[in-house]
């Protein structure tokens, strides 16, 4: 049976998938498009969309018959989706970092990745080669003129938003210093503070970790111009990937987690597989008040987080002196060991992703918990117009069973006020990407707009992208992509 683009409004249908197909999206991308114009294969393209969608993810996965360990390790490689006027246009570019051309010479891999893969040669050839090499990989966004390719540990590269070419490193106009470390998970705050900004941080981790907050502004001549800058210092080792906003507070959560780097410098390990969660130790909410807010100037607050690891936050708002942050928990933090092959995971042996909401009351320090959904669940968002503030719905991107692991195959639509939920199961042969919520730039109805989401059809081996109704799911149209991605990780709806 298939069940193809199904919505369904009240419960999951259990996919029965095939591990081959899902396994099948990990490729090299051969080909590099410019300007491509995209085939409907279902329905119509809504005429409401002006704009391009960005997307950035591993493009290169092997080299010289080597493979990466983990996928996160595949450099960067760029996807924009334009759309005007019901037409569709194409276009894809691998980002130019130095790794990248270096490799391309060499035909092999010649630097270590963070997340397992080694130069030819064993520990011998891999100890004590500490460079990072910068992939780029992790998300692409839009600042001022620029269009930056973000990979957390460094700095990030600046593309032509037009042709996708690479610039090269850019320090956002002296911002950064050489080689600083730049989150690949900015936030944009709608207007908490009259016009929207960016924020987003920096971090430098060891024994103590230092936090850089930085506010940008996105609108206008002003693009891209820094507008507050704050540093501070937290005691122990973090490990941040995301952070949460509201107007007052930008939240960090200091996963339990310790870094060993001995097997990484002898060669054994990479960096992110010395990360070693302590178990039965409690994380930490680091509140750090935003420039503009209410207690703008005045020293971070920390207070104990429950158990587990969070890469992704979905949404934070505040409600009198109390805090809402929700976020995807794992109940320890999933590595792939050095004799694992990522192709081959048992999806059983590894924690899946669940959305849990934690209620800070700042004045008596405590810290709530609350399961909003036992399924498994990633990259998750609320209408990019309610971020910081309290939102009502939330997509996501699900497994088809109700609980446990399994592959990303469903987009969810989770009101998160009484959970209620619809799906759309993108099939059984079929695996989803992160979905982009776009709001409806002609109403103010919060679930008005489309889901965006890449899939991979692991039988016909093709990637599509499938435009969904934000409100029910119900599938609007359906593109052929004229390539081959493999998953990816983040991306933006930069509207024109
Ligand atoms: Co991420």
């Amino acid at each position: 049976m298939t069940n193809s683009g199904v919505t369904n409004n009240q419960k999951t249908t259990s996919n029965s998938y095939q591990k081959k197909e899902w396994a099948s999206a990990y490729k090299n991308v051969e080909n590099e498009l410019a300007n491509v114009e995209l085939k409907l294969s279902k329905g119509k393209v809504p005429k409401e969309l002006f704009g391009t969608l960005y997307r950035n993810g591993p493009g290169q996965l092997e080299r010289g018959g080597k493979w990466v360990h983990h996928p996160f390790d595949g450099d960067g490689m760029i996807t924009a989706i334009s759309f005007n006027n019901s037409k569709v246009i194409f276009s894809n570019k691998f980002v130019r970092t130095k790794a990248w051309k270096e490799e391309q010479e060499a035909g092999e891999f010649i630097y270590r990745g963070v997340f397992g893969t080694q130069k030819k040669g064993g520990a011998i050839k891999n100890a004590f080669d500490l460079r990072l090499k910068n992939i780029a990989n992790t998300n692409v966004i839009k600042l001022g003129d620029e269009l930056l390719a973000l990979w957390e540990a460094a700095s990030p590269y600046s593309l032509d938003p037009e042709n996708l070419e690479t610039k090269g490193l850019s320090n956002l106009r002296g911002i950064l210093r050489d080689g600083e470390a730049f989150s690949a998970h900015p936030r944009f705050d709608p207007g908490h503070h009259n016009s929207p900004r960016m924020v987003t941080f920096g971090v430098n981790t060891g024994p103590k970790s230092t936090i850089r907050l930085m506010e940008f502004a996105t609108q206008g001549k002003k693009g891209g111009t820094l507008i507050s800058d704050r540093k501070d210092t937290f005691n122990g080792f973090a490990f941040l990937h995301d952070f949460a906003i509201t107007p007052n507070w930008s939240i960090f959560l200091q996963n339990a987690i310790d870094f060993n780097p001995i097997p990484f410098i002898f060669g054994f390990r990479g960096a992110a597989q010395c990360l070693k969660s302590k178990p039965n130790e409690l994380s930490k909410f680091w509140l750090i008040p935003r420039d503009s807010g209410r207690f703008s100037g005045e020293q971070p607050r920390i207070f104990d987080a429950p158990i587990g690891f969070v890469f992704h936050h979905i949404n934070a708002w505040e409600l009198g002196k109390k805090i809402f942050v929700e976020s995807i928990y794992y109940d320890d933090f999933p590595t792939i060991n050095p004799n694992e092959d990522f192709r081959e995971i048992n999806f059983n042996s590894i924690p899946e992703g669940r959305l849990k909401r934690c209620e800070i009351n700042l004045d008596e320090g405590i810290v709530k918990v609350e399961e909003l959904s036992k399924q498994c669940c990633e990259f998750g968002m609320v209408n990019p117009d309610r971020q910081g503030l309290h939102a009502k719905y939330a997509w996501m991107a699900t497994a088809t069973q109700e609980e446990g692991n399994g592959p990303l195959q469903m987009i969810k639509k989770l009101d998160l006020t009484n959970g209620t939920k619809c799906f759309w199961n993108s099939g059984q042969h079929c695996f989803v990407n992160e979905p982009t919520m776009i709001p409806n730039p002609n109403t103010s109805d919060e679930d008005d707009g489309w889901v965006f989401v890449i899939i991979w059809d692991g039988q016909r081996e093709v990637n599509e992208l499938a435009i969904l109704k934000a409100k029910d799911l119900e599938l609007e149209a359906k593109l052929e992509l004229p390539i081959k991605i493999p998953y990816g990780l983040h991306g933006n709806w930069v509207r024109s």
